[in-house]
């Protein structure tokens, strides 16, 4: 069995978002005064294992398990186990800001969790703070310590690059990452939520960043790939890491999509940059016991799926949604 779009591309991949809270509030992510989703709006963990266990049925190879923050959500470790042990999965991996990861590193890895994406914007600890809002930088370099001795497969640690916040730090936060066998991956940012001409000029596009690690490094390209959007680069002398390039605006990479998004209200997004929703956790309360109608409904949509998003830098074209309700 396999899923295609109308367009002949074939998913592959679910970016399943499990929780909308987040101990951060990232000026990228969220509204300083964010209200969360009540309970019964969410879905539970048993109906999300049913949409998984129906997506990989389906031919679905690689599950990201995103919030908000996934780990503060109740029953997660049990959730990742009873996914990571589905017969078909190819992986199961998760994107985390890093903040519980202290304690939750080494059950996350014991419950099947293969890979895991890190969000680290600066080593500054004010900085960290002005971006996350919230965050205490060293709670997160703790955290990301507990993960190297947890033994995942890889752990990718992501930049937003922001001007006149971090991208300056392109270079100290490479080191970082090469230094400890890391990878790392620089994005651009998008324009999700509340999008003032403050965030347009905040671009900074990746051939910005990579002309500046250029200076230091030297940099061998590479065709190797994650299963997402990233574009990856190695560095001479340091072969267990690759710096990778996820660009929006400069560099599209929606002709090669291989995946859709399931937000934490149980709405299949298409694509990130649009409105176009199943709404299946409908179906699911509409279908207790019966997947026929919910996969049906599935495959219908799936060819309504857009051909690219229309982002553009500062925004003129925006969604209105939070990133933390996506999933990134
Ligand atoms: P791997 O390739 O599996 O390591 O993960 P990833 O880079 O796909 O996932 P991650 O959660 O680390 O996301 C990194 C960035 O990529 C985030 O800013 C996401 O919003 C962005 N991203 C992931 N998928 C898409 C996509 O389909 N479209 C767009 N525009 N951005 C995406
Ligand atoms: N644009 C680009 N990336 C974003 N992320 C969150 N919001 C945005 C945005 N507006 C990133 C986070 C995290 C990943 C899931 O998405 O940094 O690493
Ligand atoms: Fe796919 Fe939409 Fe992302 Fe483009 S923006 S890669 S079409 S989900």
């Amino acid at each position: 069995m396999s899923l295609q779009d109308g367009l002949g591309r074939r998913i592959e991949y679910l970016r399943l978002s499990v929780t909308d809270r987040c101990d951060f509030r990232c000026v990228y992510c969220m509204a300083e005064d964010m209200t969360f989703l009540p309970r019964a709006q969410i879905l539970s963990l048993e109906e999300i294992e049913r949409l998984v266990r129906l997506f990989v049925s389906l031919g679905v190879r690689k599950i990201r398990l995103t919030g908000g923050e996934p780990l503060v959500r109740r029953g997660i470790v049990d959730l990742c186990a009873r996914i990571s042990a589905l017969p078909g999965l190819r992986e199961l991996v998760m994107t985390s800001n890093g903040s519980q990861l202290v304690k939750m590193a080494e059950p996350l890895a014991a419950a099947g969790v293969k890979r895991l994406n890190i969000s680290l914007d600066s080593l500054d600890a004010e900085r960290f703070k002005a971006i996350t809002r919230t965050g205490e930088l060293q709670q997160v370099l703790d955290g990301i310590q507990a993960a190297r001795a947890a033994g995942f497969e890889r752990i990718k640690l992501n930049t937003v690059v922001l001007k006149g916040r971090n991208h300056d730090e392109v270079p100290a936060l490479t080191d970082y990452a090469l230094s400890r066998g890391l990878d790392i991956t620089f994005i651009e940012e998008m324009p999700l939520g509340e999008v003032g001409r403050e965030r347009g000029e905040a671009y900074c596009s990746s051939d910005e960043v990579r002309a500046m690690l250029g200076e230091r490094y030297r940099l061998l390209d590479s065709t190797e790939s994650s299963g997402g959007p990233a574009r990856y680069l190695r560095v001479e002398g340091y072969p267990d890491s690759r710096i990778g390039f996820i660009s929006p605006h400069s560099h599209n990479f929606c002709d090669t999509c291989n995946r859709v998004r399931l937000t934490t209200e149980g709405r299949l997004l298409l694509c990130l940059g649009h409105e176009n929703a199943l709404d299946m956790r409908r179906l699911l309360r509409q279908h207790p016991g019966d997947d026929a109608p919910v996969r049906e409904a599935l495959e219908r949509a799936l060819l309504y799926k857009p051909a690219r998003h229309e982002f553009s830098v500062g925004g003129e074209v925006q969604v209105l949604r939070f990133m933390n309700a996506t999933g990134g």
